[in-house]
């Protein structure tokens, strides 16, 4: 994984079709999504449940389900390059935050080093500094040795976070990450997403079913219509973050709210 932040991740004409869960044939979930991410930002992803959101994601991580062929049409490239399974560029969060419960919390953070590549990858001396580093930043340097068990589950969101971030990814993909945290502990996270972000940028592409957390990160805004999927709405925020509540009470807001709302809406009535 390079220092260099800058990275080209594009969609291209992406179609994905899974076996059809009873008798024969296939489903068309995703049907020719085209994007293009050309500069560090957040981009949130939302669209109704089954749409094929975390299919899009895991095919931008290079994760290939076993038995299917994934994407069935179209290429996700990454600095032009076709990616084809697994790459070092991006690392996954997910909602269950899959720390290690016999692990204490700096160890889950050091996990990756455990693995040859990223092992070689960085001189121990600097991972021991990056895992400092990344404890203090996400506010978990007093809990470094305790388990996942003896905290909350937004201080065991940050162990995951913690973990993805020190490896300096280029791309952060991040499942609904902060789906299954109550709404002062979601903001918080969300605080500390934007702090994160600002020290070290990356693409990060962010699926949710929140539309004011999309409107509260995002830099872009894409909406998935229903089944097969296809991109319904894109939009950019100029906004500054963290957004006020003064913003997210503006016209301009209000108008994006409600737009991705009533996307959301009609794609719930086709189903
Ligand atoms: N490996 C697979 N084999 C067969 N079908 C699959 C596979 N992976 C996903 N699907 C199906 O594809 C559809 C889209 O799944 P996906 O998990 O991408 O949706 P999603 O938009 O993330 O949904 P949610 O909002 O509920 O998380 C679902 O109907 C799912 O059952
Ligand atoms: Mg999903």
């Amino acid at each position: 994984m390079s220092e260099d932040s800058s990275i080209h991740v594009e969609l291209k004409g992406i179609v994905q079709e899974y076996p059809a869960p009873q008798g024969e044939g296939v489903v068309r979930i995703v049907d020719g999504v085209s994007v293009a991410l050309e500069r560090p930002g957040i981009t949130m992803l939302l669209g109704p449940s089954g749409c094929g959101k975390s299919t899009i994601l895991r095919m931008l991580g290079g994760v290939r389900p076993i038995g299917v062929k994934t994407p069935t049409e179209g290429e996700v490239l990454i600095n032009g390059v076709r990616c084809d399974g697994p790459h070092d560029d991006a690392v996954m969060v997910f909602q269950r935050y899959a720390n290690r419960p016999d692990l204490t919390v700096r160890d889950n953070v050091a996990l990756p080093f455990r693995f040859a590549l990223w092992k070689n990858k960085v001189p121990e001396a600097e991972q021991k500094q990056r895992i400092d580093q990344i404890l203090e930043a996400v506010g978990l340097a007093d809990k470094a040795d305790l388990r996942p068990s003896q905290l909350s589950g937004g201080q065991n969101q940050r162990v995951a976070l913690a973990r993805a971030l020190v490896l300096r990814p280029r791309i952060l993909l991040m499942d609904e990450p902060f789906g299954a945290l109550d709404a002062q502990t979601r903001e918080e996270m969300q605080l500390l997403l934007i702090e994160l972000f600002n020290a070290q940028p990356c693409v990060i592409v962010f699926v949710t079913h929140d539309v004011d957390e999309a409107l509260a990160l995002g830099d872009r805004v894409l909406v998935l219509s229903t089944r097969p999927a296809r991109l319904a709405i894109d939009i950019n925020i100029s906004e500054p973050r963290p957004r006020s509540p003064l913003w997210r009470r503006s016209t301009e807001a209000m108008r994006m709210r409600e737009k991705i709302l009533h996307q959301l809406h009609e794609s719930g009535q086709e189903r």
